[in-house]
């Protein structure tokens, strides 16, 4: 089965080696889908003629992108906070609502009460308006569960999602989120049933690509952090660091020494810490929509891009610190806020997002042998979509070739 898109206004191929301020920009282009993958993209002028009668599908001189890749989401979780968010502009801050039991335990809560089916059904409504967005991929977390059961609970709602859905779910480990209440006198019973018994079963039924851990005073410490990730490690996982998000604490070159994939947050993250992660190779993961829910300052982007960091752009997706999943609204916010151009913005919501869940090879880039996961928006050029910010812009999405 082929497709061929035509009519494309500007056509953004988002090239894995590129630097981030180069989406690999094509006026007046063309596409071809072939057995779920991009055949061949570039100038209209060029196209080659064994593709010349292929079923064309008229993009009326529209944006075409690849489809977004959204690198971290907490996608499943019970119950909301939106007494919290009321709470936090009246002047209470994320740590004092933790601190006094609200905040992730309100939502391990909530969590370890809902039934696999409840959570399945709320997750797959995210996605659902996720991948009306152009969303194709979505990393997801669990974390909620702070206990064997509903760990497992979280991620086999993920395996089962990826199994019905049309958008691709990329599995993470977080039960090293906080510390849960029960063991709250006895840190290292918790961080041993994480290593000893969570993490080999998780490994073994592959139920997790990645492990995570937040790092932070109140959650994790740099010690436990690294116990941990060393063990997920040696498991064959790879590894994922909530990282310096309201205060420095080491977590960007905690990340780099244990050679994870990507750290997140990093809104205090030192100049030290972006130079590690630069030289190690792990991406930075920019959610500005906790910034703007926390009231926080923003990740120092252009500081990480100088530092050599490749910068993704993610939601957070949460019922605390992000409770929202448009991912276009964070690329906004990293324009905006972070002085990200248009084009680093979406280099860091496709293809460097796909390299913080180790897919660069397979998705985020309109390159011939990729997957065909792409996004039909409808606007003339990528500045004009980013900065005349919409509900939905996206008319028309493709995965793997089929359109949704
Ligand atoms: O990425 N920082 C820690 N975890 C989440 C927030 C989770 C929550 O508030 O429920 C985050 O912001
Ligand atoms: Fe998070």
């Amino acid at each position: 089965m082929s497709l061929r898109l035509t009519g494309i206004g500007q056509l953004a191929t988002c090239p894995a080696d590129n630097p981030q301020g180069d989406a690999g920009l094509v006026n007046d282009a063309e596409l071809v889908i072939a057995d779920g993958r991009v055949a061949w993209a570039g100038p209209a002028a060029q196209l080659p003629r064994q593709w010349a009668s292929t079923e064309p599908w008229d993009c009326q001189g529209r944006l075409v992108i690849p489809g977004l890749v959204d690198c971290h989401t907490h996608l499943c979780f019970g119950g909301w906070r939106g007494d919290e968010f009321e709470m936090r502009l009246q002047g209470h801050s994320y740590q004092e609502i933790a601190a006094a039991g609200g905040g992730i335990r309100h939502t391990v809560k909530h969590t370890r009460a809902a039934s696999r089916q409840a959570l399945i059904d709320k997750a797959r409504s995210a996605l659902d308006d996720m991948l009306a967005l152009g969303v194709t991929t979505v990393e997801c977390k669990s974390g909620y569960g702070l206990e064997p059961e509903t760990e497992l609970r979280q991620l086999r709602t993920y395996r089962q999602l990826d199994a019905d859905h049309p958008v691709d779910l990329v599995p993470t480990f977080l039960g090293a989120h906080v510390i849960p209440d029960e063991y709250a006198a006895n840190r290292s019973a918790y961080i041993e049933l994480l290593c000893q018994d969570m993490l080999p079963r998780i490994a073994a039924d592959g139920l997790a690509e990645f492990s995570d851990v937040f790092v932070e005073q109140g959650a994790y410490g740099l010690d436990e952090a690294r116990q941990v990730l060393a063990t997920a490690r040696e498991l064959g996982m790879g590894l994922k660091v909530h990282a310096d998000q309201l205060s420095d604490g080491g977590g960007a070159a905690l990340a780099a020494e244990m050679g994870a994939v990507s750290a997140e947050h990093l809104e205090y993250a030192s100049e030290d810490g972006l130079r590690a992660m630069a030289r190690a190779g792990t991406v930075a993961v920019s959610l500005p929509l906790a910034s703007l829910y926390l009231r926080e300052h923003y990740m120092p982007a252009r500081d990480a891009l100088s530092a050599g960091c490749r910068v993704a752009v993610a939601t957070d997706f949460n019922p605390g610190s992000a409770p929202s999943y448009h991912l276009p609204l964070a690329m906004l916010l990293a324009c905006i806020n972070q002085s990200m151009t248009p084009q680093e913005s979406l280099m860091g919501a496709t293809t460097i997002a796909a390299r913080a869940i180790a897919r660069h090879d397979r998705i985020g880039s309109l390159r011939p042998g990729y997957l065909a996961d792409i996004a039909v928006i409808d606007a003339p050029e990528l500045n004009h979509w980013l900065y005349h910010f919409r509900p939905n812009a996206c008319i028309a999405r493709f995965k793997s070739g089929i359109e949704y």
